[in-house]
């Protein structure tokens, strides 16, 4: 039953991307190789969207107190983040938000959640997590206000943008979505160190927001900035997919180290926000409103990975509807998962990451 109606879906997806493709101003793919990322990453979405039609029923999560703990989460500002911050608070937690724009963020945020929610609660601080700069002086202003933290989100993302290079040189959805991510996660150690022994006896949780899509691609250290092959599908799954390696190889340090630290990797589902503003969809919303999950249905995955007892020790899976799924299978190659840790710690000119290695 399932594969039948993937089959049907994937015909009637061929026909869809034919349609929108010439109805939009989406450049079409170019060549066989564009085509065939197109279509893998489309047919991605399409298997994801009948998994979470099948598996909605699993999207629950309680909301445990904990109060006095801290979060700090990138993004939050608009999306999936909104409703992850509305969680976190109604679990009592602390939040400080790494954005782009903390007086537009404030307003939205008071705007959407309310000020009895959020006051006194939430701190914003100017972040571009496409800018190794910005993301240093983002980690000094988290760690100058406060001596242990206890959550790290890793949510800020674009998708499908057209090609840039960041000024560090990076490929920018690589650099927004993973860089930044990666060397945040780093400055923070010990910080996040100081939270697991001040965290009640659970670990403390890096949780990095990725994309079904990681499955669809792998990574090519020959082009890693994609200035000889660009495809703005392929860059993002790349950058998605090196989150969830970056998740993997890092527990194993954490593990090593016997740290009370679990990092996890998600797919929040297919969820009906901006994100897809450079996307054939954005031709169709209705569809999006009819198909996609809500940004609240959206944060419950992100949730399930941050406070969730039934993951507590189970850390470097990979989570979907609040359930481990399995990764690309790259992510269960340990000389894969290193490989891309040690090639971001060259980039970003790190040492020794958080000191654990
Ligand atoms: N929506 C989905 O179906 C879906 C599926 C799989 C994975 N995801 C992942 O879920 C995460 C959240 O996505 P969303 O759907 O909530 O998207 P969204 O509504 O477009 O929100 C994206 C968030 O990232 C922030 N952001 C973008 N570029 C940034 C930068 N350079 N520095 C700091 N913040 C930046 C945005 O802030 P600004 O307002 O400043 O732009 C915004 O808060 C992303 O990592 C995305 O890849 C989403």
């Amino acid at each position: 039953m399932y594969m039948l109606l993937y089959a049907l879906f994937n015909v009637v997806l061929i026909l869809f991307i034919v349609f929108f493709f010439l109805r939009t101003q989406k450049d079409m793919p170019k060549n066989w190789k564009e085509f065939v990322i197109e279509f893998k990453m489309q047919a991605g979405g399409t298997q994801a969207l009948i998994e979470d039609t099948f598996l909605r029923y699993k999207n629950k999560v309680d909301l445990i107190q904990r109060p006095n703990k801290i979060a700090v989460m990138t993004g939050g500002n608009r999306g999936i983040g909104v409703y992850t911050l509305e969680k976190l608070l109604k679990c009592s937690m602390t939040v400080m938000l790494g954005v782009r724009n903390p007086e537009a963020s404030r307003k939205s945020i008071e705007k959407a959640l309310g000020t009895e929610l959020t006051k006194d609660k939430v701190f914003y601080e100017k972040c571009d997590t496409g800018d190794m700069k910005s993301v240093r002086e983002f980690a000094k202003k988290v760690q100058e206000k406060f001596s242990a933290i206890h959550l790290l989100i890793n949510n800020a993302g674009v998708m499908f943008t057209p090609y840039n290079l960041t000024a560090d040189g990076f490929e920018s959805q690589m650099a927004i979505n993973h860089m930044g991510h990666f060397l945040l996660t780093h400055l923070l150690m010990p910080q996040l160190i100081a939270g697991s022994n001040d965290n009640d006896g659970k670990n403390v949780r890096i949780v990095n927001v990725s994309s079904c899509v990681h499955k669809k691609c792998d990574i090519n250290y020959d082009d890693f900035d994609c200035q000889k092959f660009y495809y703005p599908a392929d860059a993002y799954n790349k950058s998605k997919l090196a989150q969830v390696l970056f998740t993997k190889h890092l527990q194993v340090l954490l593990s090593q180290s016997g740290l009370k630290i679990q990092t996890n990797s998600l797919h929040p589902g297919v969820v009906d926000t901006e994100l897809f503003a450079n996307s054939s969809t954005d031709y169709i919303p209705w569809f999006r409103t009819l198909l996609f999950k809500t940004p609240e249905e959206g944060s419950r995955t992100v949730i399930y990975a941050s406070i969730s007892p039934k993951i507590e020790g189970k850390g470097g899976v990979y989570l979907s509807n609040c359930t481990i799924m399995p990764p690309n299978s790259l992510a269960n190659d340990p000389q894969e998962c290193k490989k891309l840790f040690d090639h971001c710690c060259k980039l970003l000119n790190i040492e020794n990451f958080g000191s654990l290695n």
